[in-house]
């Protein structure tokens, strides 16, 4: 493990290792000099900021970024005023991209009142050569660019990035930005160093990459195909996780439910979770995101019997519209979307059912809308996330007709919101009065004598408590339901959670 390695023992004036994870420990090795050297000259600890831009998969990502960061002997810090400022990126929607645009002339500026001060762009937009041309074009002030593919070399990279800028400052040359972008890797490198953000919960990725080609979806082209680890090391993962404090985890996959089948000894992700709930001490398991059209009777079976397994599924819809779910490969139907609902609903009465939904997709007309609102209100869904169709440059769907205008998008995307909205808290009041399990994430962020956690359906509880409450499953009454989250109070404290 990681958290075993002994510094002290890797020779770093030997040559690098070839293998990983080898490699990267030799080139923390190097980089911890350097920290220590910076100690020295500034008297300081020298400072990191990993700014999360993305979904869940990017914010593991961070997660191993943030532990390379500390392993070197950086200190972490979320104001972006610091020695080492890294923007963990997203380029599923345009205003993700523009956001970074308009952020890195802040950073310039920091950078500025900084020179020591370095900024390296990582993540999906980084996947794409537009974006990085015009990087190198406009913002030739940033030090480090890689891509999704080769996170696992970060170490190395910032060695670079500290020798180039020593060499660059002694010839009195520009910056010499490093950049490494892979197209593409079938590569797995497991016991790298990371840092959870919080101590009873974790991400875990199973699965990398995307096999499905949605014809609006830009994330198979920036995180590659699908690739599922080995059963064995996810297991050998949570063990260890569990072992150090986490009773929550969430398994991470663009598409959960076809992990394992590109896997030499091919598993279902049904026979996953049965392996992972049998992990002692572990108490509650969470999954996204799960393709309707691969979502099998198994895993519904499996999650009806589990006792871990939250009742929280999130089912991407994306349209309402048969037809338009064609056009954007979605591979299932209208129908058969709603009989996956009915077949969940009345196998656990208790889920909670989230989706993603997209409007304005080209050729979407009034009926194919309404097809959307019609499945909204079946579905009854707990919560949607709802988005504005956004073109992606090279995607199919980037290049078909019928382009919707954009304020027949917002009055559509408006009315859906509105509906979202009022179902969402009509079902939210069913569970207003009752018990439920509670684990304590955080204190609350407004008012300090309020903690703040989840139900097992997601939903968010605030209630009267104390920071020792956090990371503990608790039974707590919700008294009020405020529309997207309830007010609460303590009932007993779990003898498991003492
Ligand atoms: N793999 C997941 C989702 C990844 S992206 C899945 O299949 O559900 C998260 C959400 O962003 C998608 O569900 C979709 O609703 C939305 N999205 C993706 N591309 C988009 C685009 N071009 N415009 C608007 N929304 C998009
Ligand atoms: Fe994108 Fe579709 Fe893959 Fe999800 S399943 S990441 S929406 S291509
Ligand atoms: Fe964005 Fe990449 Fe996730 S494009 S949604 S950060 S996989």
């Amino acid at each position: 493990m990681y958290n075993e390695i002994d510094f002290d023992k890797i020779d770093i004036n030997s040559e690098p290792p070839a293998e990983e994870p080898a490699r990267q420990y030799y080139f923390m090795a190097k980089c911890r000099m350097w920290a220590e050297d910076f100690k020295q000259r500034k008297g300081r600890t020298p400072s990191a900021c990993v700014f999360n831009m993305g979904c869940q998969m990017n914010a593991r990502d961070s997660e191993k970024l943030t532990g390379i960061l500390e392993q070197i002997g950086y200190r972490m810090q979320d104001s972006e005023e610091a020695d080492f400022v890294i923007y963990n990126t997203c380029t599923v929607r345009e205003n993700a991209n523009n956001k970074v645009y308009g952020r890195l002339g802040y950073l310039h500026g920091l950078q500025k009142k900084n020179p020591d001060m370095l900024i390296g762009l990582c993540g999906c937009m980084m996947q794409e050569n537009t974006v990085v041309e015009k990087i190198k074009r406009s913002y030739s002030f940033v030090n480090l660019i890689f891509g999704t593919h080769n996170i696992f070399k970060f170490a190395e990279l910032l060695f670079t990035v500290l020798e180039n800028r020593s060499a660059d400052r002694e010839e009195k040359k520009k910056n010499s930005m490093v950049i490494d972008i892979w197209e593409s890797t079938d590569m797995i490198v497991e016991d790298l160093p990371v840092e959870r953000k919080y101590f009873f919960k974790s991400g875990i990725n199973i699965m990398f990459g995307c096999n499905n080609f949605c014809s609006y979806c830009i994330v198979p082209y920036v995180r590659g195909r699908e690739r599922s680890r080995k059963p064995e090391e996810i297991i050998r993962e949570i063990q260890d996780l569990v072992a150090d404090g986490v009773i929550e985890v969430m398994l991470l996959g663009q598409n959960v439910n076809s992990y394992g089948k590109n896997l030499k000894q091919p598993i279902s992700f049904a026979e996953l979770l049965k392996e992972v709930e049998k992990i002692k001490g572990l108490e509650r398991i969470r999954f996204m995101t799960s393709h309707p059209k691969d979502l099998s009777d198994d895993l519904i079976d499996v999650m009806k019997h589990s006792k871990k397994i939250c009742r929280h599924l999130h089912l991407p819809l994306q349209s309402g519209s048969s037809e338009i779910l064609k056009k954007m490969n979605r591979r299932y139907t209208k129908e058969q979307y709603l009989e996956l609902v009915n077949k969940l609903r009345s196998a656990m009465p208790d889920l909670a059912i989230t989706t993603d939904i997209i409007v304005g997709f080209p050729g979407e007309t009034e009926e194919d809308f309404a097809e959307t609102m019609d499945v909204v209100q079946r579905a009854e869904y707990d919560s949607a996330f709802t988005f504005i169709y956004s073109k992606r440059t090279g995607t199919p769907a980037a290049s078909m007709d019928d382009q919707v205008p954009e304020e027949t998008v917002k009055r559509r995307f408006d009315c859906l919101l509105k509906e979202v909205q009022e179902i969402a808290a009509k079902k939210a009041e069913k569970s207003a009065g009752t018990i439920q399990k509670v684990l304590i994430e955080h204190m609350n962020e407004q008012d300090d004598s309020l903690v703040t956690g989840r139900m097992s359906n997601n939903s968010v509880v605030h209630l009267p408590g104390t920071s020792d409450m956090i990371g503990k499953i608790i039974d707590v009454k919700l008294t009020e339901c405020k529309g997207f989250y309830y007010l609460g109070e303590v009932v007993t404290i779990q003898p498991s959670a003492l």
